[in-house]
């Protein structure tokens, strides 16, 4: 099946042409993070008018370079949630008018699924299996026992992990996003060199929470010299990674499921994979993530979440979409 994914949740306008899960036509993502750089974070009205300005050229580029008619798509996959209104909703009437006019069905889908989603167009894997999305907005660890059945195992319960990052670079006077500026620095320094709180529930919950160490590096940031800051910053990732591992490991238990994707921008950070995987190679659980560009927005995603999902969701803009 031939289907177009359409992705506007965000920062990023995306299309996509992709076949079942075998093959991407074509992958097309024009960001925005150019015009939000200057605020140090994403500004949804900026965000909702630079999408509709794109929108058009984005989908016309990705039929012309697949090589493929609109007439050929079987399907349309537009992301409805979560995600801003006001771009989401620009995504969802390009797809709606495109189903309009060519005949065929659009099916809306989530999000987080569709950052999961991605893994299946690179490596055979099936369900059962667990899914660590850790991205700007979310930190979700999903139990998907068929591609149609999920159980959300834990969530965070303030800020999301790419959010941290984000945020401990604008302390830092870094560029946003701050993801991929504090990687850079961090790979100078000792990740063992700080130790981290480690964070825990009263109600002994495996939910996720990464507040803490947000105010923990906002606090030693002051009293740490200049020469001692890729220390810190490779403290703070050693950290992160173990707040997965330790999430995973946990879920591993629970589940018995010994198969786990990730996905989600913060999987593009090469020490959190590396350590990830060394944690699953020790535990003998199996370890799958995207290659980078795959890991934040894009629409190969979305159309392959579009082609594995029994039915549309509905097709309005749904800000806060439960999985
Ligand atoms: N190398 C990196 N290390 C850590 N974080 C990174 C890296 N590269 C990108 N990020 C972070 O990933 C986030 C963007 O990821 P993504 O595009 O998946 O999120 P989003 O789409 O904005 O959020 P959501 O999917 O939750 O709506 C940013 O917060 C960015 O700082
Ligand atoms: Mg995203």
């Amino acid at each position: 099946m031939i289907v177009m994914g359409i992705e506007t949740s965000c920062d990023e306008t995306a299309a996509a042409i992709v076949k079942d899960t075998d093959k991407i036509f074509s992958n097309v993502i024009l960001t925005q993070i150019p015009y939000h750089r200057r605020f140090g974070g994403v500004v949804p009205e900026i965000a909702s008018r630079r999408h509709l300005e794109a929108i058009n050229s984005v989908i016309d580029e990705a039929v012309f370079k697949s090589g493929f008619e609109m007439s050929h798509i079987d399907r349309f996959a537009v992301t409805v949630g979560p995600g801003l209104v006001g771009s989401l909703i620009v995504g969802i009437v390009a797809a709606r008018t495109l189903g309009k006019i060519y005949k065929k069905p659009v099916f809306g889908v989530n999000h987080i699924l569709s950052h999961l989603a991605v893994n299946f167009l690179f490596d055979e894997i099936s369900p059962p299996y667990l899914g660590l999305v850790a991205s700007g907005g979310h930190c979700d660890l999903i139990h998907a026992k068929t591609h149609n059945d999920f159980e959300v195992l834990s969530k965070t319960r303030d800020d999301a992990p790419g959010e941290t990052f984000d945020k401990i670079a604008k302390m830092l006077g870094l560029p946003y996003p701050g993801g991929a500026e504090i990687e850079k620095i961090a790979k100078r320094g000792n990740p063992d060199s700080v130790k981290f709180p480690v964070p825990k529930f009263k109600d002994g919950s495996d939910d996720f929470s990464f507040s803490g160490i947000k105010t923990f590096v906002k606090n030693r940031i002051g009293e740490t010299p200049k020469d001692k800051i890729p220390d810190l910053l490779a403290s703070f990732q050693k950290a992160v990674a173990k707040i997965f591992a330790d999430r995973i490991m946990n879920a591993v238990k629970k589940t018995n499921c010994i198969r786990v994707i990730l996905a989600g921008g913060v999987i593009s950070n090469n020490f959190i994979v590396s350590f990830l995987s060394e944690e699953c190679a020790k535990n003998s659980v199996q370890l799958f993530w995207p290659r980078p560009e795959f890991c934040t927005d894009n629409a190969a995603m979305t159309a392959c979440r579009g082609f594995l999902q029994e039915s549309s969701l509905k097709l309005i803009p749904q800000p806060d979409l439960k999985i």
